[in-house]
């Protein structure tokens, strides 16, 4: 089964070599992030994108970054390695991941002892650290959702949460890989994910290339498809899971959860251990990231709207605990009630 790398080191080490999602389907194109200016750019335009992916980037570049500048002093390089992880988490604010990673780092430089390419070596070590513990974490998330999907399930997803939002198999499709390589017949129907198009663009691409089959329904479908009997289950990502479990995930999930709740129908969320925020206490306390309006007004650089016109363009929304029949993480299946408090 032929999976993605969406983000891992250059072959030399010196830059953070990514899959620029911008321009899939149409284009496969990977691009090398070697300044802070590249990596910031980078995440808040979604060249980069998915909660864990943009975690890991985020640290990773701010590792080459932090090499960029060792041969300043020792006062130099750590307001440099200070300014680079403040711009990369304020990259974008909603997902939990960006700055869990880039605060690692932060954590990892000031417990290092030595001069600036010992504090390097650390950072180096600690981003290849959360890539490989991601990797880990996505093929857990699998194992432990695996038995929720059964042979002929019927699975529908919102947004991409797969192997191009993380450092491995995915969250949300983790275990619909596993099930495809166990050999059970598994269909996924994937909202397009307006306006951006992150599930008809990447999830139907990521799952076509390993030759799941995939059908693409407008946002808009899903209620109707659930009514029709077409959907036995939803399985989707998250942004951040509060500790009351609440969670913020791509705009459109809360409404694929109350179109599922009033047709009994299932809805997992699969995220791993990065994604939960013990001190945010519930959903209202989650920045939510305001995109810009010509997102919605020209799609894909066409006008499809009046010019001038407002738009209200949430990236995420909030699906509260109770519409949420169980998160699948790296350490289980977990039920209501949800108490992440400790995580
Ligand atoms: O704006 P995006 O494309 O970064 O949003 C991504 C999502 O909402 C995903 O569902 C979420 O990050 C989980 S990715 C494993």
């Amino acid at each position: 089964m032929s999976i993605v790398e969406s983000v891992r080191w250059s072959p030399d080490g010196t830059a953070v070599r990514i899959v620029d999602q911008r321009l899939l389907p149409e284009r496969y194109l990977e691009r090398d992030l070697r300044t802070l200016e590249e990596i910031r750019e980078a995440i808040a335009t979604l060249a980069v994108r998915g909660a864990p992916a943009i975690g890991i980037a985020g640290a990773m570049g701010l590792a080459v970054v932090a090499e960029a500048a060792r041969d300043a002093t020792a006062d130099a390089f750590a307001r440099r390695v200070a300014d680079a992880a403040e711009a990369i988490r304020a990259a974008r604010p909603t997902a939990v991941n960006l700055p869990w990673a880039v605060d690692r780092l932060v954590r990892r430089a000031a417990s290092t002892t030595g001069d600036n390419l010992a504090i390097v070596a650390a950072l180096r070590d600690e981003a290849t650290a959360i890539l490989d513990e991601d990797r880990a974490m996505c093929r857990r998330i699998g194992e432990h959702g695996l038995p929720l999907v059964p042979d002929g399930t019927r699975v529908l997803t919102h947004c991409n949460a797969g192997a191009l939002a993380t450092g491995g198999i995915g969250t949300a499709l983790a275990p619909i890989y596993l099930a495809a390589e166990a050999g059970r017949r598994v269909e996924v129907i994937v909202d397009e994910t307006r306006p951006l198009l992150q599930g008809s663009r990447l999830t139907a691409w990521e799952l076509t290339r390993a030759g799941i089959p995939v059908t693409i329904i407008t946002d808009a479908t899903a209620p109707a498809l659930m009514r029709r009997g077409g959907v036995d289950l939803c399985l989707v990502g998250a942004d951040r899971i509060a500790a009351n479990g609440d969670v913020a995930n791509k705009i459109g999930t809360y409404g694929v959860a109350v179109a599922a709740r009033h047709h009994e129908i299932p809805l997992y969320v699969a995220a791993p251990a990065s994604t939960f925020d013990p001190a945010t206490p519930d959903g209202d306390a989650i920045e939510i990231e305001q995109r810009a309006a010509d997102e919605v007004r020209r799609t894909f650089g066409r006008l499809t709207a009046p010019p001038d016109v407002p738009v209200c363009a949430p990236a995420f929304d909030v699906t509260p605990a109770e519409l949420v029949t169980a998160i699948v993480s790296d350490a289980g299946v977990h039920y209501p009630p949800f108490d992440f408090r400790l995580s």
